[in-house]
């Protein structure tokens, strides 16, 4: 069966589910209230640099995917709307809902019309939010799901830089669902899709994110704190240390072994602000969650850790060059990253030769952060010759290799990566 989805939010999750929906044979409209982002997309270019999710705009761009330029119209032909707004860290660290209320408020009126739809909302949202803020919200407009249409969320596990195939080949589908008929229209919708489904509760649904990301923020704050160990005690060789430990079978040689590996913190969109909104959830539960607090807490150290070990071998008139400015290699993607922390503290410390380079991310840090006093460089050769101190901060394959190519320069590589 074709459906019409709405997606509301093209960003990572929802141009990546719009294009899968749009793949898979369904007639999607995408809808973003950033005017800038929707006329690139338009143009048949991608808003940031995600691989396989290019060509699939290409192949998909004004067939089965359009882009909407009326939210209500595109909602009225709909058979599921899908949020995937940003959820960004509220001030006490608890998920902000506002782009969520903006977008329902901008299609609201039209669910009135009695039409069976779905809204799915698959941005990350804290467990108990549909059940207690979001059904709330509608039900003071007088819309009451399980009635005049369903609700649901869907969770999303992608990885930025693995976007397209994470969800074309998801290894799971959940859904937290409260009726019989939109769990049904999900399940049909999601049959072209090999992964299974699961349709579970809806504070089950969101709870199961959360399970997943707080997890993988612990095993990077657990080998962060290791490595912190090692350093005090000295003459350890961190990288062989924690690549012996992945060789225990009961890894499996899988993915998840590269969690458990220290670096200067985790960062990007999603770890710092899952944690700590799920550690904000629990506290206004009552439950003190010790263990993500320190998770945290870890995580917040990490930069400091690393420009001390900057400033234990530089002096204030070195040429300091910071390879990498994205959170991760492979993405563009500067929200909460490493190197921002890094250079702000060696900026504040006096330092005022500060060099970066990344292989995608320069524009993109420069946008966000706007910090004076840095010299950006186009290549890893003119970077590196350029400095006195190599600071390796992501760990991209183009860096592999700069201890050996510039042995004369004093290195600090974050990352644990040569
Ligand atoms: N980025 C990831 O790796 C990832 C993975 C899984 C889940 N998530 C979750 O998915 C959600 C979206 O994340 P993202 O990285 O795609 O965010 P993003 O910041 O890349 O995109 C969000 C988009 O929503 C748009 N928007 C805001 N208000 C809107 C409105 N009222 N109507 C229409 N569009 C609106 C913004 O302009 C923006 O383009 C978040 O809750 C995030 O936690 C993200």
């Amino acid at each position: 069966m074709n459906y019409k989805i709405t997606v509301f939010g093209l960003g990572f999750v929802g141009l990546t589910t719009a294009l899968a929906f749009a793949e898979k044979g369904h007639k999607v409209y995408g809808f973003d209230v950033d005017i800038q982002r929707t006329e690139v997309i338009k143009n048949g270019s991608l808003p940031f640099a995600e691989p396989g999710l290019d060509s699939a705009l290409v192949r998909h761009l004004n067939k089965n995917f359009v882009i909407s330029n009326n939210a209500q119209l595109s909602v009225q032909e709909s058979d599921f709307v899908f949020l995937c707004v940003g959820t960004p860290s509220g001030e006490k660290g608890e998920a902000d809902l506002k782009y969520i209320y903006s977008a329902i408020d901008l299609f609201s009126s039209v669910l009135h019309d009695g039409k069976q739809r779905v809204i799915v909302i698959k941005s990350t949202i804290p467990p108990s939010t549909t059940k207690e803020r979001i059904i709330p919200y509608l039900e003071e407009k007088e819309l009451q799901p399980g009635v005049l249409f369903s609700i649901a969320n869907n969770p999303e596990f992608l990885r930025e830089g693995n976007c397209w195939d994470d969800m074309i080949n998801a290894d799971r589908i959940v859904c937290g669902i409260s009726d019989h008929r939109g769990e049904e229209m999900l399940r049909s919708l999601y049959s072209g899709f090999s992964a299974p489904f699961f349709a579970v509760s809806l504070n089950t649904g969101e709870f199961v994110k959360y399970l997943s990301n707080t997890l993988l923020a612990t095993m990077i704050s657990y080998a962060n704190e290791m490595s912190k160990i090692a350093d005090t005690i000295e003459d350890i060789q961190v990288k062989e240390a924690f690549k012996i430990l992945h060789l225990d079978r009961r890894w499996g040689n899988s993915n998840m072994a590269s969690y458990v590996y220290p670096g200067a913190g985790y960062g990007g969109y999603c770890l710092p602000k899952d944690t700590r909104a799920m550690y904000a959830l629990a506290q206004s539960k009552g439950f003190e969650a010790n263990m993500l607090k320190n998770v945290i807490s870890i995580n917040e150290t990490m930069p400091n850790f690393m420009a001390n070990k900057i400033m234990r071998i530089s002096d204030r008139k070195d040429k300091i060059g910071i390879l990498g400015l994205s959170f991760k290699p492979g993405s563009d993607d500067v929200r909460d990253s490493s190197s921002a922390k890094i250079i702000k503290i060696l900026l504040n410390s006096g330092y005022n030769h500060i060099f970066a380079f990344d292989p995608l991310a320069n524009e993109v840090f420069q946008e966000e952060y706007s910090l004076d006093g840095i010299t950006y460089y186009q290549d890893r050769q003119s970077i590196c010759e350029a400095s006195d101190v190599l600071v390796l901060v992501t760990a991209w394959d183009e860096f592999a290799g700069v201890d050996k190519d510039y042995p004369d320069k004093r290195l600090v590589d974050c990352r644990y990566y040569l």
